[in-house]
């Protein structure tokens, strides 16, 4: 499969990248590395970048910021960081991104263990990977042309085993699941 993995540079992309070229081309995009460069918070660097890869089996997202701190610090423009970034940037993600992929091709975003078991000064995380889970469940709905969409929930990354969430990922891109939350260790 050709995979546009976005965030290839982050921590969980150094793990899947290397993971996933065994069996796949994978196209790297990053805010500042990368093959190509993306911006999330930017509908028009999403569309740019979609124009300029063609014939995208599956597109694996693991970018987006959140601002982390106590409810007293968090003010809107401190959680608008993680909305931008990391909520409607992946969400625009797959608006855009649904007129281009290949058919039954995939998406495969990211959210995290805060959405269900939030701890202390995580409350932008805990809305946002929210948010996420629920466009995925929604929007696996009405994706057309056989394209499907997960998310990945990981708890702290350097608290899993790596092959776990490798075949986190795995599953959500070579399997057939579609609408599936994928909690990974917790
Ligand atoms: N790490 C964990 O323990 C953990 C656990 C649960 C969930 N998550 C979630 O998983 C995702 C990835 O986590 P991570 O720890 O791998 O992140 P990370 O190490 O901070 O890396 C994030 C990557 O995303 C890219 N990026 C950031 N903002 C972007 C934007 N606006 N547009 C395009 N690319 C952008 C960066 O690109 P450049 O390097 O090119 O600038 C970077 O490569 C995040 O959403 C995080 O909340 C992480």
């Amino acid at each position: 499969m050709k995979i546009l993995l976005i965030g290839a540079n982050g921590e969980i992309g150094k793990i899947l990248q290397p993971a996933l070229a065994k069996n796949h081309e994978i196209i790297s995009a990053g805010r500042t590395s990368g093959n190509f460069r993306i911006d999330l918070s930017d509908s028009n660097s999403i569309e740019k970048l979609f124009e300029e890869i063609k014939n995208i089996d599956a597109c694996i997202c693991v970018a987006g910021d959140c601002y982390t701190g106590d409810l007293l610090s968090l003010d809107e423009k401190k959680l608008n960081i993680g909305i931008e970034n990391k909520l409607l940037g992946q969400i625009n993600l797959v608006l855009i991104g649904q007129k281009y992929l290949n058919d039954n091709g995939s998406f495969t975003l990211t959210s995290g263990k805060m959405a269900d078991k939030p701890v202390k000064n995580n409350i932008s995380k805990a809305i946002v990977n929210g948010g996420i889970n629920s466009f995925v469940l929604a929007a696996s709905l009405e994706l057309e042309r056989g394209i499907r969409i997960n998310a990945i929930s990981p708890a702290k990354v350097s608290d899993i085993p790596i092959q776990d969430l490798i075949n986190a990922y795995n599953k959500s891109v070579e399997g057939i699941i579609n609408g599936e939350i994928i909690k990974v260790n917790y």
